[in-house]
Protein backbone atom coordinates (compact mmCIF):
# COMPACT_ATOMS: atom_id res chain seq x y z
CA UNK A 1 0.00 0.00 0.00
CA UNK A 2 1.23 3.84 -0.46
CA UNK A 3 2.27 5.00 2.72
CA UNK A 4 4.82 6.77 4.56
CA UNK A 5 5.73 7.63 8.11
CA UNK A 6 5.96 10.65 9.15
CA UNK A 7 9.63 10.90 10.00
CA UNK A 8 10.42 9.66 6.29
CA UNK A 9 7.88 12.00 4.71
CA UNK A 10 10.26 14.23 6.95
CA UNK A 11 13.68 13.54 5.57
CA UNK A 12 12.68 13.38 2.18
CA UNK A 13 11.70 17.06 2.25
CA UNK A 14 14.22 17.90 4.53
CA UNK A 15 11.78 19.21 6.84
CA UNK A 16 11.56 18.63 10.81
CA UNK A 17 9.08 15.85 11.67
CA UNK A 18 7.60 18.18 14.52
CA UNK A 19 6.74 20.32 11.78
CA UNK A 20 4.62 17.84 10.09
CA UNK A 21 2.94 16.67 13.28
CA UNK A 22 1.89 20.26 13.97
CA UNK A 23 1.24 20.83 10.23
CA UNK A 24 -1.13 17.44 10.55
CA UNK A 25 -2.74 18.11 14.25
CA UNK A 26 -3.96 21.83 12.43
CA UNK A 27 -5.45 19.81 10.18
CA UNK A 28 -7.22 18.04 13.41
CA UNK A 29 -5.13 14.58 12.98
CA UNK A 30 -2.81 13.26 15.81
CA UNK A 31 0.31 11.98 14.99
CA UNK A 32 3.34 10.38 16.49
CA UNK A 33 6.43 10.14 14.57
CA UNK A 34 6.89 6.52 13.88
CA UNK A 35 3.38 6.50 12.67
CA UNK A 36 2.21 5.49 9.28
CA UNK A 37 -0.04 8.25 6.75
CA UNK A 38 -0.87 7.24 3.71
CA UNK A 39 0.23 8.88 0.71
CA UNK A 40 -2.72 11.16 -0.29
CA UNK A 41 -2.52 12.75 3.05
CA UNK A 42 1.58 12.51 2.43
CA UNK A 43 1.23 14.46 -0.96
CA UNK A 44 -1.23 17.12 0.75
CA UNK A 45 1.75 18.03 3.79
CA UNK A 46 4.19 18.16 1.50
CA UNK A 47 2.30 20.81 -1.35
CA UNK A 48 1.04 22.80 2.06
CA UNK A 49 4.76 22.92 3.23
CA UNK A 50 5.65 23.69 0.00
CA UNK A 51 6.86 21.29 -2.13
CA UNK A 52 6.40 19.75 -5.12
CA UNK A 53 5.24 15.69 -5.38
CA UNK A 54 6.30 13.31 -7.63
CA UNK A 55 4.13 9.97 -7.07
CA UNK A 56 6.38 7.38 -8.02
CA UNK A 57 4.53 3.80 -6.61
CA UNK A 58 1.90 3.29 -8.72
CA UNK A 59 1.19 -0.83 -9.44
CA UNK A 60 1.89 -2.40 -12.41
CA UNK A 61 -2.40 -2.52 -12.59
CA UNK A 62 -2.90 0.70 -12.44
CA UNK A 63 0.30 0.73 -15.61
CA UNK A 64 -0.31 3.42 -18.79
CA UNK A 65 -3.95 4.00 -17.46
CA UNK A 66 -3.31 7.87 -17.40
CA UNK A 67 -1.47 10.58 -18.57
CA UNK A 68 0.35 8.54 -21.34
CA UNK A 69 1.98 11.31 -23.45
CA UNK A 70 0.26 12.93 -27.03
CA UNK A 71 2.33 14.24 -28.88
CA UNK A 72 1.79 18.33 -30.32
CA UNK A 73 0.56 17.66 -33.32
CA UNK A 74 -2.44 15.77 -31.81
CA UNK A 75 -3.28 18.11 -29.96
CA UNK A 76 -6.16 20.93 -30.58
CA UNK A 77 -7.67 23.76 -28.16
CA UNK A 78 -10.23 22.81 -25.76
CA UNK A 79 -12.49 25.07 -23.58
CA UNK A 80 -10.88 26.28 -19.99
CA UNK A 81 -12.56 24.77 -17.02
CA UNK A 82 -13.59 27.68 -14.58
CA UNK A 83 -14.25 27.11 -10.97
CA UNK A 84 -16.16 30.19 -8.85
CA UNK A 85 -14.80 30.75 -5.21
CA UNK A 86 -14.97 33.07 -2.83
CA UNK A 87 -16.49 33.86 1.00
CA UNK A 88 -19.49 32.99 2.30
CA UNK A 89 -22.42 34.69 0.95
CA UNK A 90 -20.67 36.73 -1.40
CA UNK A 91 -22.75 35.79 -4.41
CA UNK A 92 -20.92 32.80 -5.99
CA UNK A 93 -23.90 30.59 -6.41
CA UNK A 94 -26.47 34.02 -7.70
CA UNK A 95 -23.21 34.29 -10.33
CA UNK A 96 -23.53 31.53 -11.34
CA UNK A 97 -27.21 31.30 -12.01
CA UNK A 98 -26.91 34.27 -13.83
CA UNK A 99 -24.02 33.47 -16.16
CA UNK A 100 -26.40 30.22 -16.74
CA UNK A 101 -29.48 32.05 -17.09
CA UNK A 102 -28.02 34.41 -19.40
CA UNK A 103 -26.79 31.49 -21.66
CA UNK A 104 -30.33 29.70 -21.74
CA UNK A 105 -31.36 29.83 -25.19
CA UNK A 106 -34.92 29.14 -24.56
CA UNK A 107 -34.89 32.25 -22.40
CA UNK A 108 -37.39 30.57 -20.03
CA UNK A 109 -36.79 32.59 -17.01
CA UNK A 110 -37.29 29.80 -14.30
CA UNK A 111 -37.10 26.95 -16.65
CA UNK A 112 -33.93 25.48 -15.69
CA UNK A 113 -34.75 22.14 -13.88
CA UNK A 114 -31.85 19.81 -14.35
CA UNK A 115 -29.08 20.50 -12.16
CA UNK A 116 -25.54 19.12 -12.65
CA UNK A 117 -22.99 20.38 -11.17
CA UNK A 118 -20.86 21.62 -14.58
CA UNK A 119 -22.02 23.19 -17.38
CA UNK A 120 -20.56 24.83 -20.40
CA UNK A 121 -21.99 28.50 -21.78
CA UNK A 122 -20.93 30.24 -24.99
CA UNK A 123 -18.26 33.70 -24.62
CA UNK A 124 -19.46 36.31 -26.56
CA UNK A 125 -16.16 35.54 -28.98
CA UNK A 126 -17.88 32.29 -30.01
CA UNK A 127 -15.93 29.70 -27.69
CA UNK A 128 -17.40 27.59 -25.08
CA UNK A 129 -16.19 27.98 -21.64
CA UNK A 130 -17.17 25.14 -18.64
CA UNK A 131 -18.09 26.25 -15.14
CA UNK A 132 -17.69 23.45 -12.17
CA UNK A 133 -20.72 24.13 -9.58
CA UNK A 134 -19.96 22.06 -6.72
CA UNK A 135 -16.20 22.08 -5.47
CA UNK A 136 -15.95 24.43 -2.58
CA UNK A 137 -12.72 24.63 -0.72
CA UNK A 138 -12.54 21.35 0.62
CA UNK A 139 -13.46 19.26 -2.72
CA UNK A 140 -10.87 21.46 -4.67
CA UNK A 141 -8.39 20.70 -2.21
CA UNK A 142 -9.69 17.30 -1.59
CA UNK A 143 -9.50 16.59 -5.67
CA UNK A 144 -6.10 18.34 -5.78
CA UNK A 145 -4.78 15.45 -3.21
CA UNK A 146 -5.67 13.02 -5.38
CA UNK A 147 -3.72 14.29 -7.83
CA UNK A 148 -7.03 15.64 -10.26
CA UNK A 149 -5.85 19.04 -11.17
CA UNK A 150 -9.67 19.83 -13.02
CA UNK A 151 -9.87 24.06 -13.06
CA UNK A 152 -8.10 26.01 -15.60
CA UNK A 153 -9.13 29.13 -14.15
CA UNK A 154 -10.59 29.85 -10.59
CA UNK A 155 -12.64 33.08 -10.78
CA UNK A 156 -12.49 35.19 -6.97
CA UNK A 157 -15.73 36.20 -6.23
CA UNK A 158 -15.80 39.07 -3.69
CA UNK A 159 -18.50 41.35 -2.55
CA UNK A 160 -18.41 44.57 -2.50
CA UNK A 161 -19.98 45.76 0.47
CA UNK A 162 -18.00 43.06 2.39
CA UNK A 163 -14.41 42.95 1.29
CA UNK A 164 -11.64 40.24 1.44
CA UNK A 165 -12.50 37.83 4.29
CA UNK A 166 -11.19 34.70 5.20
CA UNK A 167 -12.27 32.45 2.45
CA UNK A 168 -11.07 34.80 0.12
CA UNK A 169 -7.66 34.50 1.19
CA UNK A 170 -8.31 30.44 1.66
CA UNK A 171 -9.12 30.67 -2.27
CA UNK A 172 -6.49 32.75 -3.12
CA UNK A 173 -4.06 30.04 -1.20
CA UNK A 174 -5.85 26.96 -3.20
CA UNK A 175 -5.50 28.81 -6.66
CA UNK A 176 -1.74 29.67 -6.03
CA UNK A 177 -1.05 26.43 -4.85
CA UNK A 178 -2.26 24.77 -7.49
CA UNK A 179 -0.66 27.38 -9.91
CA UNK A 180 -4.28 28.31 -11.35
CA UNK A 181 -5.02 32.27 -12.71
CA UNK A 182 -7.49 34.16 -10.98
CA UNK A 183 -9.59 36.58 -12.00
CA UNK A 184 -10.92 38.75 -10.11
CA UNK A 185 -15.02 39.36 -9.88
CA UNK A 186 -16.15 42.50 -7.64
CA UNK A 187 -19.98 41.57 -7.08
CA UNK A 188 -22.34 43.36 -5.73
CA UNK A 189 -21.38 46.74 -6.98
CA UNK A 190 -25.35 47.44 -6.95
CA UNK A 191 -25.11 47.61 -3.66
CA UNK A 192 -25.15 51.59 -1.76
CA UNK A 193 -22.57 50.48 0.51
CA UNK A 194 -20.57 48.83 -2.34
CA UNK A 195 -16.54 49.83 -1.97
CA UNK A 196 -15.17 48.25 -4.51
CA UNK A 197 -11.65 50.23 -4.42
CA UNK A 198 -11.45 48.92 -1.27
CA UNK A 199 -11.69 45.78 -1.90
CA UNK A 200 -8.53 45.95 -4.83
CA UNK A 201 -6.46 48.05 -1.38
CA UNK A 202 -7.63 44.74 0.71
CA UNK A 203 -6.23 42.31 -1.93
CA UNK A 204 -2.79 43.74 -2.44
CA UNK A 205 -2.14 42.31 0.80
CA UNK A 206 -2.47 38.82 -0.26
CA UNK A 207 -0.28 39.98 -3.19
CA UNK A 208 -3.30 40.09 -5.76
CA UNK A 209 -2.69 43.21 -7.91
CA UNK A 210 -5.09 43.73 -10.09
CA UNK A 211 -5.36 45.72 -13.62
CA UNK A 212 -6.29 49.02 -12.17
CA UNK A 213 -3.67 48.50 -9.44
CA UNK A 214 -1.19 48.45 -12.05
CA UNK A 215 -1.19 44.88 -11.60
CA UNK A 216 -1.32 42.14 -14.36
CA UNK A 217 -4.65 40.15 -12.73
CA UNK A 218 -7.40 40.61 -14.72
CA UNK A 219 -10.93 42.07 -12.72
CA UNK A 220 -14.51 43.23 -13.58
CA UNK A 221 -16.86 44.84 -11.26
CA UNK A 222 -20.49 42.42 -11.18
CA UNK A 223 -23.98 42.55 -9.83
CA UNK A 224 -25.23 38.85 -9.86
CA UNK A 225 -28.54 40.16 -9.06
CA UNK A 226 -28.87 43.13 -11.67
CA UNK A 227 -26.90 41.01 -14.51
CA UNK A 228 -24.42 43.33 -14.57
CA UNK A 229 -21.28 42.95 -16.73
CA UNK A 230 -21.40 38.73 -16.93
CA UNK A 231 -20.39 39.26 -20.64
CA UNK A 232 -17.58 41.33 -19.37
CA UNK A 233 -16.18 38.11 -16.96
CA UNK A 234 -17.17 35.66 -20.09
CA UNK A 235 -14.83 37.82 -22.18
CA UNK A 236 -11.98 37.67 -19.66
CA UNK A 237 -12.08 34.53 -19.00
CA UNK A 238 -12.06 33.81 -22.96
CA UNK A 239 -8.93 36.25 -22.92
CA UNK A 240 -7.28 34.32 -20.09
CA UNK A 241 -7.89 31.16 -21.66
CA UNK A 242 -6.05 32.56 -24.86
CA UNK A 243 -2.98 33.04 -22.42
CA UNK A 244 -2.96 29.30 -21.34
CA UNK A 245 -3.51 28.14 -24.81
CA UNK A 246 -5.28 25.19 -23.41
CA UNK A 247 -5.15 22.08 -25.62
CA UNK A 248 -5.93 18.35 -25.75
CA UNK A 249 -5.67 15.38 -27.80
CA UNK A 250 -9.57 14.42 -28.65
CA UNK A 251 -8.47 11.76 -30.60
CA UNK A 252 -7.80 9.00 -27.84
CA UNK A 253 -9.18 7.11 -25.30
CA UNK A 254 -11.19 9.55 -22.78
CA UNK A 255 -9.70 10.40 -19.46
CA UNK A 256 -11.02 12.51 -16.66
CA UNK A 257 -12.81 13.10 -13.36
CA UNK A 258 -16.09 12.36 -11.61
CA UNK A 259 -16.89 15.77 -10.31
CA UNK A 260 -19.99 14.68 -8.49
CA UNK A 261 -21.79 10.92 -8.21
CA UNK A 262 -24.91 10.21 -6.86
CA UNK A 263 -27.25 6.80 -6.56
CA UNK A 264 -30.77 7.27 -8.81
CA UNK A 265 -33.45 5.72 -7.90
CA UNK A 266 -34.68 4.99 -11.66
CA UNK A 267 -31.37 5.35 -13.30
CA UNK A 268 -28.75 3.74 -10.86
CA UNK A 269 -25.75 5.27 -10.34
CA UNK A 270 -25.21 9.05 -12.00
CA UNK A 271 -21.65 10.12 -12.29
CA UNK A 272 -21.07 14.00 -13.82
CA UNK A 273 -17.32 13.51 -15.45
CA UNK A 274 -15.47 16.54 -16.81
CA UNK A 275 -13.25 14.77 -19.59
CA UNK A 276 -9.66 16.20 -19.43
CA UNK A 277 -8.20 14.21 -22.68
CA UNK A 278 -10.23 12.46 -25.74
CA UNK A 279 -13.41 11.42 -26.44
CA UNK A 280 -16.00 9.52 -24.38
CA UNK A 281 -18.06 7.35 -26.47
CA UNK A 282 -21.49 5.58 -25.79
CA UNK A 283 -20.28 1.83 -25.13
CA UNK A 284 -16.99 2.72 -23.82
CA UNK A 285 -15.75 1.07 -20.80
CA UNK A 286 -15.26 3.16 -17.66
CA UNK A 287 -13.08 2.67 -14.32
CA UNK A 288 -13.55 5.25 -11.64
CA UNK A 289 -11.94 4.69 -8.56
CA UNK A 290 -13.55 1.56 -7.23
CA UNK A 291 -16.07 1.43 -9.80
CA UNK A 292 -16.27 0.33 -13.65
CA UNK A 293 -18.93 -0.07 -15.84
CA UNK A 294 -20.05 0.19 -19.88
CA UNK A 295 -21.52 3.56 -20.57
CA UNK A 296 -24.82 3.13 -21.51
CA UNK A 297 -25.90 6.87 -21.87
CA UNK A 298 -24.12 10.59 -21.84
CA UNK A 299 -26.20 13.40 -20.88
CA UNK A 300 -25.35 16.72 -21.18
CA UNK A 301 -26.21 19.45 -18.34
CA UNK A 302 -29.37 19.96 -20.15
CA UNK A 303 -30.06 16.52 -20.03
CA UNK A 304 -30.13 15.85 -23.71
CA UNK A 305 -28.20 12.30 -24.74
CA UNK A 306 -25.08 12.70 -26.56
CA UNK A 307 -23.15 9.97 -28.71
CA UNK A 308 -20.01 11.58 -27.18
CA UNK A 309 -18.36 13.86 -24.91
CA UNK A 310 -14.74 15.73 -25.70
CA UNK A 311 -12.08 17.43 -23.99
CA UNK A 312 -13.82 19.91 -21.23
CA UNK A 313 -16.87 18.69 -21.70
CA UNK A 314 -19.04 17.60 -18.40
CA UNK A 315 -21.60 14.86 -18.75
CA UNK A 316 -23.51 12.41 -17.15
CA UNK A 317 -22.80 9.08 -17.19
CA UNK A 318 -24.87 6.23 -16.51
CA UNK A 319 -24.38 2.62 -16.56
CA UNK A 320 -21.82 2.30 -13.64
CA UNK A 321 -22.02 -0.62 -11.59
CA UNK A 322 -21.59 1.41 -8.52
CA UNK A 323 -21.47 4.76 -7.26
CA UNK A 324 -17.88 6.78 -7.64
CA UNK A 325 -16.68 9.60 -5.49
CA UNK A 326 -16.61 12.80 -6.58
CA UNK A 327 -12.90 13.38 -7.52
CA UNK A 328 -12.33 9.96 -8.67
CA UNK A 329 -10.18 9.86 -12.61
CA UNK A 330 -12.11 8.36 -15.07
CA UNK A 331 -10.02 6.37 -17.57
CA UNK A 332 -11.35 4.11 -20.50
CA UNK A 333 -10.07 0.43 -20.61
CA UNK A 334 -10.02 -2.13 -23.34
CA UNK A 335 -12.08 -4.74 -21.49
CA UNK A 336 -14.83 -5.69 -19.07
CA UNK A 337 -11.85 -8.01 -17.68
CA UNK A 338 -9.14 -5.32 -17.18
CA UNK A 339 -11.88 -2.89 -15.39
CA UNK A 340 -12.59 -5.71 -12.78
CA UNK A 341 -9.10 -5.88 -12.48
CA UNK A 342 -8.75 -2.61 -12.02
CA UNK A 343 -11.15 -1.96 -9.75
CA UNK A 344 -11.11 -4.88 -7.74
CA UNK A 345 -7.25 -3.95 -7.23
CA UNK A 346 -8.07 -0.99 -5.60
CA UNK A 347 -10.83 -1.83 -3.74
CA UNK A 348 -8.09 -4.87 -2.03
CA UNK A 349 -5.46 -1.25 -1.99
CA UNK A 350 -8.17 0.43 0.41
CA UNK A 351 -8.59 -2.35 2.69
CA UNK A 352 -5.46 -2.39 3.05
CA UNK A 353 -4.56 0.91 4.31
CA UNK A 354 -7.69 1.11 6.32
CA UNK A 355 -6.27 -2.34 7.76
CA UNK A 356 -2.94 -0.33 8.13
CA UNK A 357 -4.75 2.31 10.34
CA UNK A 358 -5.71 -0.08 12.63
CA UNK A 359 -8.60 -1.18 11.37
CA UNK A 360 -10.45 2.16 11.84
CA UNK A 361 -10.33 5.11 8.31
CA UNK A 362 -11.65 7.86 10.38
CA UNK A 363 -9.65 10.29 11.31
CA UNK A 364 -7.83 11.07 7.60
CA UNK A 365 -7.41 14.19 6.18
CA UNK A 366 -9.17 13.15 2.68
CA UNK A 367 -11.78 11.75 4.28
CA UNK A 368 -12.23 14.72 6.16
CA UNK A 369 -12.30 17.03 3.21
CA UNK A 370 -14.27 14.61 0.85
P1 LIG B 1 -22.46 30.30 -0.14
O1 LIG B 1 -22.74 29.25 -1.17
O2 LIG B 1 -23.29 30.18 1.09
O3 LIG B 1 -21.01 30.44 0.19
O4 LIG B 1 -22.91 31.73 -0.74
P2 LIG B 1 -22.71 32.25 -2.21
O5 LIG B 1 -21.37 32.86 -2.34
O6 LIG B 1 -23.09 31.23 -3.19
O7 LIG B 1 -23.74 33.46 -2.23
P3 LIG B 1 -25.20 33.48 -2.83
O8 LIG B 1 -25.15 33.47 -4.30
O9 LIG B 1 -26.01 32.46 -2.16
O10 LIG B 1 -25.65 34.93 -2.39
C1 LIG B 1 -25.71 35.34 -1.05
C2 LIG B 1 -26.66 36.49 -0.92
O11 LIG B 1 -26.18 37.64 -1.62
C3 LIG B 1 -28.05 36.20 -1.50
O12 LIG B 1 -29.02 36.79 -0.66
C4 LIG B 1 -28.02 36.91 -2.84
O13 LIG B 1 -29.30 37.31 -3.26
C5 LIG B 1 -27.13 38.10 -2.56
N1 LIG B 1 -26.44 38.57 -3.77
C6 LIG B 1 -25.67 37.83 -4.59
N2 LIG B 1 -25.19 38.59 -5.60
C7 LIG B 1 -25.66 39.83 -5.39
C8 LIG B 1 -25.52 41.08 -6.09
O14 LIG B 1 -24.85 41.20 -7.11
N3 LIG B 1 -26.14 42.15 -5.54
C9 LIG B 1 -26.88 42.08 -4.42
N4 LIG B 1 -27.45 43.20 -3.97
N5 LIG B 1 -27.05 40.94 -3.75
C10 LIG B 1 -26.46 39.82 -4.22
MG1 LIG C 1 -23.50 29.14 -2.95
Amino acid sequence: PETITIQELANRMSERAVDVIRLLMKQGEMHKINDVIDADTAQLVAEEMGHTVKRVAESDVEEGLFDTPDIDADLTARPPVVTIMGHVDHGKTSLLDAIRQANVVSGEAGGITQHIGAYQVTAPNGHAITFIDTPGHAAFTAMRARGAKVTDIVVLVVAADDGVMPQTIEAINHARAAHVPLIVAINKIDKPDAKPERVRTELLQYEVQVETMGGETLEVEVSAKQKTNLDKLLELIALQAEVLDLKANAERAAEGTVIEARLDRGRGPVATMLVQRGTLRVGDIVVAGTQWGRVRALLDDQGVARPEAGPSFPVEILGFSGTPEAGDRVAVVESEARAREIAEYRERMKRDKIAARGGSARGSLSDMMS
